[in-house]
């Protein structure tokens, strides 16, 4: 019988039940074993430093986030033991979500009429249809490809960008670091669904936040690193950003006294976009662990040499 640690911080016996439910066949243990038997695989979402070099005959980490720049960080996966990130139609539909929530309350000024209201004031703004408005999103993968589909749905002119070439539909597709700036190029929205890795650090900088549209909204579901936060509220405060929505952050939690907690265009979600839900993501897991003991092609295996 093999071996699984589910080495999740929170309710990790709820996980491990829904494991021992879908995988009746393995062991489910939620702390290190110290008989120094094998345990092949790993569930994990971000483990304390030290945990995963403890195991025994490591052959397989799944995650249970999308993003695994920190397990490639920590160097405790070896490069042969395959990292599979999270994909999960709950994980994508609660992205596009947020990302529909924080453009359109932009885009119709419910925020603006949200303070106006607590300070009791009556002011209409002038208000635009969504064709008149371009966004451009960066990345198209699992996240990035349904949330530009949504924005074209929505009627916004629509772009977006990544490392190799995305078809999606009604979305003009722009790829690789030379068409980044044609992809901003004159934005009113940029949202960052990007990756962490050594290409995508510091990319939404003064010079990108430049080729925008004056006055408009940035929103980052991606990483907090993507943004140099300097220039970002350098950006806000001149006005050529009008506001900025952001899930995720260089240090999380954010801490005290950062001035994106006060700053009264930025809104603050504390990185709860897009949750992995355990119903839907322990099948998931369940299903790449058998292909994986089966010796067959498992999809979603981090590429190391891409950081993704
Ligand atoms: P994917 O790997 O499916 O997609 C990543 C996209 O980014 C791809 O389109 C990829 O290009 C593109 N990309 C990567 N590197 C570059 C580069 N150097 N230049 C241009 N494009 C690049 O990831 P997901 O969509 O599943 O997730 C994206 C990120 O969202 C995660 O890594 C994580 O950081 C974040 N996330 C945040 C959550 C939250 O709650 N805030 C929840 C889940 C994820 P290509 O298509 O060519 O490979
Ligand atoms: C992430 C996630 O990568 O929550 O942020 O999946």
């Amino acid at each position: 019988m093999s071996r699984i640690l589910v080495a999740i911080r929170s309710n990790p016996e709820r996980w491990a039940d829904l494991f021992r439910n879908e995988l009746p066949d393995h062991e489910i243990v939620t702390a290190v074993p110290e008989d120094g038997r094998p345990t092949p695989v790993a569930v994990v979402g971000v483990p304390p430093p030290g945990l995963l070099a403890r195991l025994v005959d490591l052959r397989l980490v799944l995650s249970i986030n999308a993003g695994v720049e920190h397990l490639l960080a920590s160097g405790e996966v070896p490069a042969d033991v395959p990292i599979v990130r999270m994909v999960d139609p709950g994980l994508v539909d609660g992205m596009v979500e947020w990302v529909a929530a924080r453009v359109l309350a932009w885009h119709r000024n419910l925020s603006a009429y949200a303070i106006a209201q607590a300070e009791g004031r009556w002011e209409p703004r002038p208000e635009k249809l969504a064709r008149e408005r371009t966004a451009a999103v960066l990345g198209a993968g699992a996240l990035g490809g349904p949330v530009a589909r949504m924005l074209a749905g929505f009627g916004f002119r629509t772009r977006a960008w990544s490392r190799s070439p995305r078809g999606i539909e009604g979305v003009t597709g722009f790829a690789g670091r030379d068409a980044l700036a044609q992809a901003v190029d004159g934005a009113d929205i940029l949202v960052n669904l990007l990756p962490s890795t050594a290409e995508t650090v510091d990319i939404i900088d003064a010079g990108l936040l430049a080729l925008m549209a004056p006055g408009g909204l940035v929103v980052n579901g991606g990483r907090g690193a993507a943004i140099v936060e300097a220039d970002l509220l350098a950006a806000l405060d001149s006005g050529q950003l009008d506001a900025a929505a952001l899930d995720v952050f260089r240090g999380e939690p954010l801490s005290p006294g950062h001035p994106f907690w006060t700053h009264p265009r930025v809104w603050v979600t504390p990185h709860v976009a897009a949750i992995t839900h355990p119903h839907t993501s322990v099948a998931i897991m369940a299903d790449s662990l058998r292909r994986f003991e089966a010796g067959e092609p498992v999809d979603h295996v981090v590429d190391r040499a891409q950081g993704y």
